[in-house]
């Protein structure tokens, strides 16, 4: 199967790169058109299959399209790309708010799988959702899912309108957990700590929290339940926050990434 990923970007790499590593295809099934000469002749210098610059030279020749290009340049890339495609070819998105159906009206094809990646991916520790138009066949679903599976877990869900909720969860989701790690990197360092052993106190707290979360079947207020004794550090923390209203501000920026994802895909 030949795989063409379309905007040789953070994204698009990680995808390329993903795919290789994990021999799911070869770098000889593997093409990236990426329009900036520039940019083409560094991806050149790497081992991520063939790269071009002209859709022309490459895209009749793909089973599966992977659209990796920011939202905003989607229309001026469905003209570029509408003359050369076919409607025996699978679509795979995952441009944040661009939905199915205008994928499907901007290239006069029918196949588009919908998906929303997160950062981690590039480690192969992503959480992927995905959704798809009724042309898609499960046998293309499922091998889109075998590839996106190389770059962390993946969910299916059956309403495209969930996409934009779990953009608002695990596609922002890493830059809020950033930005917790942050304030607490900042509390470390105002007690005294320099700002390598903050960051070690912090992140590897983090990880050893989701870890145990994922090993264990306790709910997170088990486990708060578990680390805060009576009277102790830990519930003297935890007041704080209740005194506050953090638990409601960690919910109402989900729901803020929600609306703009809402108001980002009526545009689109
Ligand atoms: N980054 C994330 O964490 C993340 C998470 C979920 C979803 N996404 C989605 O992934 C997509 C890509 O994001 P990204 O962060 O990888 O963006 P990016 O780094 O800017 O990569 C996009 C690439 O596409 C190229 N491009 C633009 N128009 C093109 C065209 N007509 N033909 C070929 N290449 C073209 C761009 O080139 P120029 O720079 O020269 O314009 C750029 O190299 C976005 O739609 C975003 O919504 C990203």
């Amino acid at each position: 199967m030949k795989i063409l990923v379309i905007g040789g970007g953070n994204m698009g790499l990680t995808y390329a790169q993903s795919f290789i590593r994990s021999h799911i295809t070869s770098e000889t099934d593997m093409m990236i058109l990426e329009k900036s000469a520039e940019k083409a002749a560094d991806l050149r210098l790497k081992d991520i299959g063939t790269i071009y610059t002209d859709p022309e030279d490459c895209l009749s020749r793909a089973d599966l399209v992977i659209l990796a290009v920011k939202p905003q340049d989607s229309l001026s890339l469905f003209e570029t790309l509408k003359p050369y495609v076919s409607d025996q070819q699978v679509f795979l998105s995952i441009m944040a708010g661009v939905k199915i159906a205008t994928i499907q009206k901007g290239l006069g094809i029918t196949k588009v799988i919908r998906a929303m990646p997160n950062l981690p991916a590039r480690i192969g520790m992503g959480m992927t959702t995905f959704t798809s138009a009724p042309d898609v066949t499960r046998i293309e679903l499922v091998m889109a899912q075998n590839l996106i599976n190389t770059t962390g877990k993946t969910i299916y869900l059956d309403n495209e309108e969930a996409i934009d909720a779990t953009t608002a969860i695990s596609g922002s989701g890493p830059a809020y957990v950033f930005f917790f790690m942050h304030a607490m990197m900042e509390a470390a360092r105002e007690m005294g700590f320099s700002e390598s052993e903050s960051e070690l106190l912090v992140s590897q707290t983090f990880k050893g929290a989701v870890d145990l979360y994922e090993k264990s079947n306790y709910s997170c207020q088990e486990w708060i339940a578990r680390v805060a004794s009576k009277g102790g550090t830990t519930e003297a923390a935890l007041a704080s926050y209740r005194e506050g209203t953090l638990h409601k501000d960690i919910k109402s920026g989900a729901m803020a990434a929600l609306v703009r994802a809402q108001e980002l895909g009526k545009n689109k």
